[in-house]
């Protein structure tokens, strides 16, 4: 066996408080983004994607991170994908970011759609011809005979797609629109700092004006 119970790293680096956080949880995702990669850090988009199937049955992944904005986190993949097919039968997702060197994590939970067409297409014509090939060739996560099964497939895909392939109808993206948001930054002894944001849907007005959309932030206990 190997002992990895008393494996323990004390967490010094930085601190996190309500006055110290955007009130806009996209543009606080943006600075630790961009501090992320500011850090050179290996794989600063990569997040783990959670997804649930039809049976309740979660399961997770490592996918890339391709674009956020106000409307959301986008990633690509296969639509017939295991993820594909649980976000077929129950649209929802956790994302989560995990810096490392930066102490840090972001939990982000919510609704999932497919991207609108011209988008997935616009993202599918700037990959490598490489990557636009073997998102023809790979039938993603169903069981294969063996790798060289694979290899001639894509042997085949280069040679029916004549050097300029269009987007697979069963590949695209897909855009979470956060309901939750938490940014974690690690302290000592285990007393971390967590803020979470929810979605305040706007409001009926009952006396004035409407009450628009908006965050509530709360901190959390470690
Ligand atoms: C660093 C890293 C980045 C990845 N990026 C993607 C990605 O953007 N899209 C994707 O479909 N798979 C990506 N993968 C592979 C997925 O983790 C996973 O193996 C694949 O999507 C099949 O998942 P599923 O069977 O749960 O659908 C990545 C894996 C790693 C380790």
């Amino acid at each position: 066996m190997i002992d990895i119970a008393h494996l323990r790293k004390d967490y010094l680096q930085a601190s996190l408080d309500i006055t110290d956080v955007d009130p806009d949880p996209i543009v606080q995702f943006g600075r630790w983004m961009q501090q992320a990669l500011d850090s050179q850090l290996p794989e600063p988009t990569a997040m783990t994607v959670a997804t649930v199937d039809a049976t309740g049955q979660p399961s997770a992944r490592i996918l890339l991170l391709k674009e956020f904005d106000a409307r959301g986190f986008s990633f690509f993949t296969n639509y017939a994908s295991r993820k594909g097919q649980d976000l077929a039968v129950n649209p929802r997702a956790a994302l989560l970011f995990h810096w490392v060197e930066l102490e840090r994590q972001v939990r982000i939970e919510g609704s999932v759609e497919k991207l609108p067409e011209a988008e997935s297409d616009a993202y599918y014509r700037v990959r490598p011809l490489g990557s636009r090939i073997g998102a023809w060739a790979s039938p993603q996560s169903t069981v294969l005979p063996d790798r060289a099964w694979l290899e001639l497939r894509v042997r085949e895909a280069e040679r029916e797609l004549d050097g300029d392939p269009q987007r697979p109808p069963f590949w695209g993206g897909y855009r979470l629109r956060p309901s939750a948001l938490e940014f974690w930054q690690g302290r000592p002894s285990r007393l971390h700092d967590r803020l979470r944001y929810l979605r305040q849907p706007a409001a009926q007005p009952i006396d004035g004006a409407p009450v628009a959309e908006g965050w509530r932030i709360e901190r959390l206990a470690p």
